[in-house]
């Protein structure tokens, strides 16, 4: 492989962006922080609009006729139409805000699923999904009689695309995928799952949890049904995330939880809804978690969706050269198309180990199944160590792990 240069200077300068790495007068802490994909660090930005929310604009929304609550709604409302931006979905009431990707997920079990699903009808997954694009479903196939079927992958830890295709049939009514898978860091060729679904006329749901720190994202070019996503790894704050949905299927859809907020009008004989969005938003939700997300918008879309792809794949470039030339270190998922997520095995160490040391040195990497132990069956491993790399990783962070690496192997006489 021909060198990778290690060319990072804006990314650098970029970190001083974020408190946990040492502050705004740019001085490095020494963290290297490779877990971004388990939830990305916060950006003063993100910081100080929660801060300043809690401080200055704080009361409920939607209800309230003085004026605080007034400012509180309007930055709700203004954080829907960030996300709406940021997907580029052609209405605001196709932001529903949720709790993360798993609330996400849930709703759509609930409302999509119970409403398309019933005896002998099927759900096509993949492999490599997270729980959360998982469990939700099982749950209704075990209400309903539903089954679940999933597509294999490769090697490599890519979707086998014809097994994908052939595995529609007259009984598929969902159809659900990541987008990025978090355990490996492949892209799904999800145009093509889009056009393989929308031929057929089922809806197809997008895990969007770990893409959307990573891609730039159009839902009206994408075509999806559906998109699912969690504000804390993109730099937001957690307890907040989104559901965008097709305006037409998601205003078909019903209620999924009761209320304040998601009526129009209750009496004991009877409840009308509200329309979208707030149909499915029930109760108070996470107002600052919201403005944050909108304030995490705001700072991604500074930065630029172009210069983080570019980085990304320069990050994934010089990860493989460098850990590829680790002796005794195997990479588990080397999909063609991948964000910068490196899962391994090292011989002679078990991951817990290898996350505990590295660990001691201050780089901080998940290790386990990562939510996906089908992933991690049908790749033959119980476990991996996983660094998972955001915007503000540097080629730096990786000689600081592949150094690591090595002195652990030192260490176990690996
Ligand atoms: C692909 C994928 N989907 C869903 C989730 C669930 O996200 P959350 O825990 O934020 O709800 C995750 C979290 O790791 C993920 O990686």
């Amino acid at each position: 492989m021909n060198e990778v240069p290690a060319v990072d200077d804006r990314w650098t300068e970029l970190r001083s962006d974020f408190p946990i790495f040492g502050g705004s007068d740019g001085q490095d802490s020494n963290l290297v922080y490779l877990d971004s994909g388990a939830s990305a660090q916060k950006p003063t930005a993100v910081i100080k609009a929660v801060s300043d929310l809690y401080a200055e604009s704080y009361a409920n929304i939607h209800r309230g006729v003085y004026k605080l609550s007034e400012e509180a709604t309007r930055l709700f409302e203004g954080a829907r139409e960030k996300v709406r931006a940021f997907l580029n979905a052609a209405r605001r009431e196709e932001i529903v805000f949720v709790r993360g990707a798993t609330e996400g997920m849930n709703l759509l079990a609930n409302t999509l699923g119970r409403q398309r699903v019933g005896q002998g009808d099927e759900i096509l997954l993949t492999h490599l999904e997270h729980h959360a694009n998982i469990v939700p479903w099982q749950m209704l196939c075990q209400s309903t009689g539903a089954v679940l079927k999933v597509a294999p992958i490769n090697e490599a830890g890519e979707v086998d695309m014809e097994a994908f295709a052939a595995l529609f049939s007259e009984r598929t009514k969902i159809v659900s995928v990541a987008h990025v898978s978090n355990a490996l860091g492949t892209i799904n060729p999800v145009r093509e799952m889009i056009a393989l679904a929308r031929e057929r006329d089922v809806p197809i749901i997008l895990d969007g949890a770990q893409a959307v720190p990573h891609l730039g994202l159009d839902m009206q070019e994408l075509g999806c049904d559906f998109y699912v996503f969690s504000g804390h790894k993109m730099y937001g704050p957690t307890g907040i995330g989104a559901v965008y949905g097709r305006f037409e299927l998601l205003d078909s859809l019903p209620p999924w939880q009761g209320g304040g907020d998601m009526i129009e009008s209750v009496t004991f004989a009877k409840t009308t809804y509200a329309p979208l969005p707030m149909r499915l938003e029930a109760g108070t939700p996470d107002i600052a978690g919201a403005v944050g997300l909108g304030a995490a918008v705001d700072y991604l879309l500074g930065v630029g969706f172009a210069a983080i792809e570019e980085h990304g794949r320069h990050l994934l470039e010089y990860g493989n050269k460098v850990l590829g030339d680790i002796p005794g270190l195997r990479i588990i998922g080397t999909a063609a198309q991948k964000v910068p997520v490196f899962s391994f095995v090292l011989d002679g160490v078990h991951p817990h180990d290898v996350g505990t040391l590295l660990g001691a040195e201050n780089i901080a990497v998940r290790t386990g199944h990562h939510c996906a132990q089908p992933v991690m069956d049908r790749l033959g491993v119980p476990a991996t160590t996983r660094a998972s790399l955001g915007l503000y990783n540097t080629t730096a962070d990786l000689d600081a792990l592949v150094e690591g690496i090595g002195k652990l192997q030192r260490f176990f006489g690996a």
